[in-house]
């Protein structure tokens, strides 16, 4: 790759800009990967809203550019897992990293690799079950000891549930299921969304009898599912998920189900639903969501659930609370997380679901 594809797109222009628009000179700066996908712009905005330096990084020089142009406060770089250089000049200088170019299977190791390299922090919002298992199982124990901090699947699929999960379980050491539902009304998904949805097809899992075995989710028969408020009981079908792949490395539970109403699962088994559409400045959709997590020990019952709207948009309040908590140390144990984690294991669950206002959560 040319090496000036290597070079901050920005350096020049924003020499006396790169402190932010907001707060003087940012503590910390942010890489981000991907930066011109669908969700990735969402993550740009928050996270400059919230007073991080930003790297913004991908794979298609015009696409950059603009971005470059776009984004004056933040460096922005060409850079591509092909070329470890380009990964390596995109993390320098920042503190943590966030993939949001998915499908995952072929960036995810590379930018791992290369956040070890520059010793910064790892987040990605996949929601993909093969990948986020792999990052699990192939780096849990590589990088216990590495001093940084791996999230997987750090999106509305992977997070959400499992902060849920986290907090409905609450001084419960086990349960004999944890099960969580989805509600959508709609799902326009976008390209990343479709291909990845390709690639996990046929290789997923869920978790019975304590262990994660295979699961056919087109094979699934409806269920009713008593979803809290206006949504009411709607039929739902079992699905494997992101979910749980997180829930079950940390809560105990022989049973880990998610589900998902019917409505959201046609409108991606048809290949003409189109990509979600902007109905607020902001880009939102008018897509709303519910997240239902129930956990059972006998014949006991805790529940969970939280609210909002569009489930790209809200993954990233998600990725900066948590971006804010690992780079201020607000982890457990100590305030210093280290090695593959998810979220309900390293974070105080209602403390940090009270701070994404962009969602309304409950307990019942
Ligand atoms: N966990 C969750 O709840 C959650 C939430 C939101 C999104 N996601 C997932 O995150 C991914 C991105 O979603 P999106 O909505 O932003 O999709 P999108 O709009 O299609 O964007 C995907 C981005 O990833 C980049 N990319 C893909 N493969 C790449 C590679 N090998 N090298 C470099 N860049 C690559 C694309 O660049 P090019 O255009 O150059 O290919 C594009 O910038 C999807 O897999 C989606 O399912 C998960």
């Amino acid at each position: 790759m040319n090496t000036d594809t290597n070079t901050d797109m920005n350096a020049d222009m924003n020499a006396d800009t790169n402190s932010g628009a907001n707060t003087g000179a940012p503590r910390h700066t942010v890489a981000l990967f991907g930066a011109y996908g669908h969700t990735a712009r969402f993550l740009v905005d928050t996270l400059h809203r919230r007073g991080f330096g930003l790297a913004l990084g991908g794979r298609d020089p015009e696409r950059m550019r603009a971005l470059a142009e776009a984004h004056p406060y933040a460096r922005v770089h060409v850079a591509s897992v092909d070329d470890p250089a380009s990964l390596d000049a995109l993390l320098a200088g920042t503190s943590l990293v966030v993939n949001a170019a998915g499908p995952f299977g072929d960036t995810t190791p590379p930018l791992i690799e290369a956040a070890l390299r520059a010793g910064v922090h790892y987040i990605d919002i996949t929601g993909e079950q093969p990948v986020t298992r792999r990052t699990f199982e192939t780096y849990r124990d590589r990088l216990a000891d590495s001093g940084l901090l791996f999230l997987p699947a750090l999106g509305f699929f992977g997070a959400l549930p499992d902060l849920l999960a986290t907090l409905a379980m609450g001084d419960w050491a086990a349960a004999d299921e944890i099960s969580v539902a989805f509600a959508l009304d709609s799902w326009h998904p976008t390209e990343g969304t479709r291909k990845a949805g390709a690639r996990s097809a046929g290789h997923r899992v869920t978790v019975s009898g304590g262990e994660l075995v295979p699961f056919d989710d087109h094979q699934t028969d409806a269920l009713d599912w008593e979803f809290p408020g206006e949504a009411g009981t709607q039929p739902v079908r079992a699905l494997g998920t992101a979910d749980q792949i997180v829930i079950s490395r940390h809560l105990k539970a022989p049973e880990v189900r998610a589900y998902m109403n019917d409505a959201p699962l046609s409108d991606l088994r048809d290949a003409g639903t189109p990509p979600p559409t902007a109905v607020d400045e902001d880009g939102r959709s008018a897509q709303t969501f519910l997240v239902d997590v129930v956990v059972r020990r006998g014949a006991e019952r805790r529940a969970a659930s939280a609210t909002g709207r569009d489930i790209y948009a809200v993954t990233a309040p998600l990725v900066a609370e948590a971006v804010a908590r690992v780079l201020d140390s607000r982890t457990a144990p100590h305030g210093t997380a280290t090695g593959v984690r998810a979220p309900g294991e390293v974070f105080d669950a209602e403390d940090f679901l009270a701070a994404v206002t962009d969602l309304t959560y409950a307990v019942r």
